[in-house]
Formats: C-alpha cells, sequence, structure tokens
C-alpha cells in the first residue's frame, strides 16, 4: 500500500506534470442529464470533462504553446470590451439566425475544427456533427479527425465545412478536398496559421501520444496511426509535422482553387495585410484565428486583431473569429466588432467530453441562451442591430 509520504511524492509529479503517463481516453462515466442540466456555464462542462479525461487528453485539449500567453490573451481581450446597452428597445422577439457563406444557421456560433475527438468521447466527431446538427449550426470537421469524413457526413444533419491542411505531398490533400466535395461539405477552411506545430509544453511534458486504437481515419495504413516518437516528447509534434508543408505560400490558394469548386475559407489570418492577400488569392471567407494559441505564442488575441482584419477585407469577404469564446456576452462582441459569426473549440471539446452529443448540445445551447439574453439585456434585437457603437474599449 502507498504510504502518505509515496502518495503525495507521486501528487507532486503529476501536478509538475513531468512523469510520462499513458494517456487514457476516458476515466468515468458520462455526465448525467441532470448533471449537464446543472451546468450554468460552459465553464462548468470544462470541470466535468477535466475529472473525465485523462491528465495527457486534458493537457492536449486545454493547452497552449509556450507560456500560453495568447491562450490567456485570446479571454482577457474579452475582458477589456464592455457592451453599451441601450433602453426601452422593444426586446420581445430576439433574432440570431444569420447566414454563413449563404447558409442559413440559426446562430451566429458555428463549431471550430479539433482534432482527436474520439479521446474526448468514443462517439467523437459523430457526436459533435450530431449535435451541431441539433442547434442548426455548421461544423468544421478536422482534417485529422477520428471517424472519416464520409462517416460524418453520413450521420450530419446541418451543413459541414472540412478542415484541410495542405500537406507537402499534395495530392492527399487534392483527394481530402475531392472527398470532402464529394461527400457534400460546402466550404473548405483551409488552415494557414501552421507551418509548423508550436511549442506546445504540456504535451512535451506529458509524452503526449494518442491513445491506442484511436487512429486518424481520413488516412489509410501506416498514415493515419500516430507513431511514439522515438526521441521522447510529445509524439503529436512529431508526427504533425510530416503533415505540414513549410514551403507554403499564397499560390496554395490559386491551387486549391483549381482543384475543387468549394469557396475556401482560409482560417489562421491576425494581419491587416494578410486579410488583403486572402482577399485577392480568392478567399470566400476569413476566419481570424491564432489557433486557440496553440501555434505562436506571444501572438496577438484575435478580438484586438479583429478590426484590423475587418477593415482589409472591406466587405468583399465574411469574416468569422475564434479563439476565446465562452460567452453570449463574447459573441456581441465579436460581431459588433465586424465578425459575422464566430467558431468555438474547446466549449464543444468539454461538452464531449462530459456527455458526448448531449453534452456538445448543452455546450452550444448554453451559448446561444445566453446570447438571447444579452441581447435582451443589451437592448438588441437583431444581429443587425450590433455594430462598433455596440462596445467600449475599457
Ligand atoms: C484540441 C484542439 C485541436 C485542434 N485541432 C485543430 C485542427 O485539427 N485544425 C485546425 O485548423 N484547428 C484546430 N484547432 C484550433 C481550433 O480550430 C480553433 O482555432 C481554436 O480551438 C479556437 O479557440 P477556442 O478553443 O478558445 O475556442 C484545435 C484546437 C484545439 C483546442
Amino acid at each position: 500500500m502507498a504510504t502518505p509520504k509515496k502518495r503525495s511524492a507521486r501528487k507532486a509529479r503529476s501536478r509538475s506534470g513531468t512523469s510520462a503517463r499513458k494517456p487514457r481516453a476516458r476515466t468515468t462515466a458520462p455526465a448525467s442529464a441532470s448533471q449537464l442540466t446543472a451546468c450554468a456555464c460552459v465553464q462548468d462542462l470544462e470541470a466535468i470533462a477535466k475529472r473525465r479525461l485523462s491528465r495527457a487528453v486534458y493537457d492536449y485539449y486545454a493547452g497552449g504553446a509556450e507560456d500560453e500567453q495568447t491562450l490567456t490573451a485570446n479571454r482577457e481581450a474579452f475582458g477589456r470590451v464592455f457592451i453599451r446597452p441601450r433602453a426601452l428597445v422593444d426586446v420581445s422577439r430576439i433574432d440570431i439566425a444569420t447566414t454563413a457563406l449563404g447558409t442559413p444557421i440559426a446562430m451566429p456560433v458555428m463549431v471550430a475544427p479539433t482534432a482527436y475527438q474520439r479521446m474526448a468521447h468514443r462517439d467523437g466527431e459523430l457526436a459533435t456533427a450530431r449535435a451541431a446538427g441539433e442547434a442548426g449550426t455548421i461544423m468544421v470537421a478536422s482534417t485529422i479527425a477520428t471517424y472519416s469524413l464520409e462517416e460524418i457526413a453520413k450521420v450530419a444533419t446541418a451543413p459541414l465545412w472540412f478542415q484541410l491542411y495542405v500537406q507537402p505531398d499534395r495530392s492527399i490533400s487534392r483527394d481530402l478536398a475531392r472527398r470532402a466535395e464529394a461527400a457534400g461539405y460546402r466550404a473548405l477552411c483551409l488552415t494557414v496559421d501552421t507551418p509548423q506545430i508550436g511549442q506546445r509544453e504540456r504535451d512535451v511534458r506529458n509524452q503526449f501520444a494518442l491513445p491506442r486504437g484511436i487512429r486518424m481515419m481520413n488516412f489509410e495504413g501506416n498514415r493515419s496511426v500516430m507513431p511514439r516518437s522515438s526521441a521522447g516528447g510529445s509524439a503529436f509534434a512529431s508526427y504533425a509535422s510530416s503533415l505540414l508543408d513549410p514551403t507554403l505560400t499564397w499560390d496554395a490558394i490559386a491551387w486549391l482553387r483549381g482543384e475543387t469548386k468549394l469557396p475556401i475559407v482560409v482560417k489562421g489570418i491576425i494581419s491587416g495585410e494578410d486579410a488583403a492577400l486572402a482577399v485577392q488569392a480568392g478567399a470566400a471567407a476569413i476566419v481570424v484565428s491564432n489557433h486557440g494559441g496553440r501555434q505562436l505564442d506571444a501572438c496577438e488575441p484575435t478580438l484586438a486583431a479583429l478590426p484590423n482584419v475587418v477593415e482589409a477585407a472591406a466587405g468583399q469577404v465574411e469574416v468569422y473569429l475564434d479563439g476565446g469564446v465562452r460567452r453570449g456576452t463574447d459573441v456581441i462582441k465579436a460581431l459588433a466588432l465586424g465578425a459575422r459569426a464566430v467558431l468555438v473549440g474547446r466549449p464543444v471539446l468539454w461538452g464531449l467530453a462530459a456527455g458526448g452529443q448531449a453534452g456538445v448540445r448543452r455546450a452550444l445551447e448554453m451559448l446561444r441562451a445566453e446570447l438571447v439574453l444579452a441581447m435582451t439585456l443589451a437592448g438588441c434585437p437583431s444581429l443587425r442591430s450590433l455594430g462598433p457603437r455596440t462596445v467600449v474599449r475599457a
């Protein structure tokens, strides 16, 4: 039996994250319907997810690059913007329906692409797709999903977009783009902030690798399996380098446009200069994103970057934002500063880890309800009523 001394040493090791642990997919039973209902906000779902996931998996989802400055700053940027409510407006009906690239969505909140969802729940991306359908919004499926893009399309009841990493072997990316088009995906979301994987120090310490049996189902054979890193550190970081092409430039958009009829959404833009180049290259939309603080640490937070991008896009393409959106009031702030919609990454993963499809449904439902309430209290009955004068920087 472990003595108290040994137990506390083990605890200290696990807090410092220095011991290598095998990631396990799940630790306890999913949250019950009443536990999900008792969640007041998406942060409550994170608390349940944290209890259910192994340390290595929780850290992979939650973590950011290096000092996690950008991870924190994405949230803090929302804290520096305040809403100026209007009084005595008829708010008996609040309309939050909108469109993204012409596709109707029930609310201006979409599901960001996130990798490896089967680590959160065995139904992984299938549960997320079903829940996004229930919420009436678009899910962006990741290249490195743990169900294939065709399996996800089969269960989806709302439109899907497909996130693409352009790989050194372009034929692989071209085939993925074609498969997505054939499976009925409505747009390709090209991620451009990832010429290489950021240094995610939690993953290095945990020697993060995919739990056994979890594969990247868009690929076949050896490519679907993440080899353990022989050099130590994060196996994900070593594997992901093989998926990414550091020579990629703006020509890639022209190339991709030649390979597919789908509109191209460029994800990972922070500067106005790049927004202008994306428009010039023929992008249909832009996502202001720093990959949830997982790539360049000390990158500008997305809400701060948004106005420059909106100005440079000059109304020629739709602009969305992700990174740190956790509240309905955050959605108002982003839309007031010019975003057409936002995407959420981790809130969906916390919902999925807490309770599968029902958990994701709860995450999206709480964001929707908070948005409606905030618009009611702010005297903004429709998305059209949100503009630069809705918010003020403190
Ligand atoms: C665990 C995790 C995995 C991710 N995987 C991908 C991915 O495969 N492709 C991609 O373009 N972005 C990926 N992202 C970035 C998200 O699409 C999104 O930009 C980010 O999560 C938004 O920040 P938020 O989590 O604070 O909402 C991932 C993010 C997380 C947290």
